[in-house]
């Protein structure tokens, strides 16, 4: 293997760790909260029968992804050389087989999977803020339907039908898509082509602020104008009767993409972490950050879906594409917030691609001894790639939107869970500042050990085979 040592130097004394302590919980909150939050869990949480399904997420989060985020974070801080290579290095220092790499190599496909079809969401969220900032032609449910579908268009396209010009001719439709999640995988890119220290780190010490105040500004915006009752009802009043296994499957799935848990994101991100750093409170403060902002972004588009005629809350994924403009054009100052909206969304997803991306670009940098910004247009060459995959192919799309949420992540989630449980030895990071201590650690590493992994393992095997 060949390394570079003088961009990413190698050894724990002199691993790349962020400058200021802040950064872990604002760049990990950064990865947590994106469209998963925003577009996801409200479509989610109305298709699959509201607060049964915020029941069961909660539980996951607090039950067994907390605890595995922790585990994860712990690779990355005693490994620190990113989502793969930190199982090599362990595995040296510990005298273990080398096996537990392709932990971190199913970790780097997830992530590869995932980002295809985030860079399409992310390209519509592009396009509706450039619209709603620029030209305000977005508004009212025509409009909306009619930007929507041309930016879908090439999913209408049944390509084995068409002879090749035809097929050149409706590319033409699908033009604005095509620029339009490429825009959006550029501005991502061009945050961990500048590195870790000065790209990421600073960016979200820049943006997550921002992020923070259009929340609030939304959320408040949203109840005074909104249906607040309606909206409070449907997202808080237990209804345990649409609990089923595939509804439990697909709260634990969309909690661990939610966290961004499972494909190598916290040891990636807790390797640049400082040793002297507490990982389990930031981790809580992410977690808990997380799961603020998904009940925030609920409580920002369920009570202008209400108040507004003719929207229904079920739809799935065009809810935030096509009844938020559609809500906005009735409600008063429609046509400021709309555009504060979509950029609320755009900050979320870009901090979250970013994401996607530093795990793969730190590792190939590694792997190929070449330097960041080569590694960084492959990455990005390969993204581009399947991201239109996704653009051309519903069917794509929304099979991997499933895959990798319901079953992959969970996946990694229990093959971290094993590794860190039984593998790796407690001597190796019992120095770790802020580990849970005392009877929590018992009660941690126990969550690892046994319960997270048959949890999953039974709400997989339900949700999968039962549903
Ligand atoms: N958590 C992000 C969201 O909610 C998406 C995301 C970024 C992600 N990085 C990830 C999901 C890694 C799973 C794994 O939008």
């Amino acid at each position: 293997m060949a390394i570079n040592e003088a961009a990413t130097p190698q050894t724990d004394g002199s691993a790349l760790i962020w400058r200021r302590r802040g950064t872990f919980v604002l760049a990990a909150a950064g990865s947590a909260i994106g469209l998963g939050n925003i577009w996801r869990f409200p479509h989610e949480l109305g298709t699959n029968g509201g607060s049964a399904f915020l029941f069961v997420y909660l539980l996951c989060i607090a039950g067994i992804c907390v605890p595995l985020m922790v585990a994860e974070a712990l690779i990355g801080r005693v490994g620190r050389t990113g989502a793969v290579y930190s199982f090599t290095a362990i595995a040296n220092r510990q005298g273990t087989g080398e096996l537990w790499v392709a932990v971190g190599a199913i970790g780097i496909l997830t992530g590869f999977l995932i980002a295809s079809f985030y860079a399409v969401v992310g390209g519509w969220t592009a396009a509706y803020t450039l619209d709603s900032l620029l030209f305000h032609s977005v508004s009212g449910e025509a409009e909306s339907s009619a930007f929507f579908d041309q930016l879908t268009s090439l999913w209408a396209v049944p390509f084995a039908e068409l002879g090749f010009w035809e097929i050149v001719q409706k590319m033409k439709v699908g033009v604005l898509s095509i620029l339009m999640l490429s825009l959006f995988l550029v501005l991502s890119s061009a945050v961990v082509y500048r590195g870790v220290l000065k790209g990421l780190e600073k960016f979200v010490q820049l943006v997550m602020p921002l992020l923070f105040l259009l929340v609030v500004v939304m959320v408040v915006y949203s109840l005074a104008v909104g249906n607040t009752v309606e909206a409070l009802r449907f997202i808080f009043t237990p209804d345990f009767s649409r609990l089923s296994p595939e509804v439990a499957l697909k709260a634990m799935g969309h909690a661990f993409f939610s966290l961004s848990l499972g494909m190598g994101v916290f040891i990636t991100y807790g390797g640049y972490t400082p040793k002297e750093q507490s990982l389990s409170k930031a981790i809580g403060t992410v977690a808990l950050l997380d799961t603020l902002v998904a009940v925030l972004a609920g409580l920002m588009i369920f009570p202008l879906v209400f108040a507004s005629e003719g929207i229904v809350a079920d739809v799935g994924p065009s809810l935030v594409f096509i009844s938020m403009p559609q809500a906005f054009s009735q409600m008063p100052l429609g046509n400021i917030v709309q555009p504060m909206f979509f950029l609320l969304l755009l900050v979320a997803a870009i901090s979250s691609m970013v994401s996607l991306m530093e795990p793969m670009v730190a590792t190939v940098e590694r792997r190929f001894g070449i330097n960041r910004h080569s590694a960084c247009k492959t990455v990005v060459g390969i993204m581009w790639v399947l991201a239109l995959g996704c653009a051309f192919s519903q069917d794509m799309f929304s099979i991997l939107d499933y895959v990798t949420a319901n079953i992959m992540l969970p996946l990694g989630g229990i093959l971290v869970a094993i590794y860190v449980g039984w593998v790796l030895k407690p001597s190796l990071y019992a120095d770790q500042a802020g580990m849970p201590a005392g009877s929590m650690r018992l009660i941690w590493l126990w969550i690892v050990r046994l319960f997270a992994p048959i949890a999953i393992v039974a709400i997989l095997i339900n949700g999968v085979f039962f549903s």
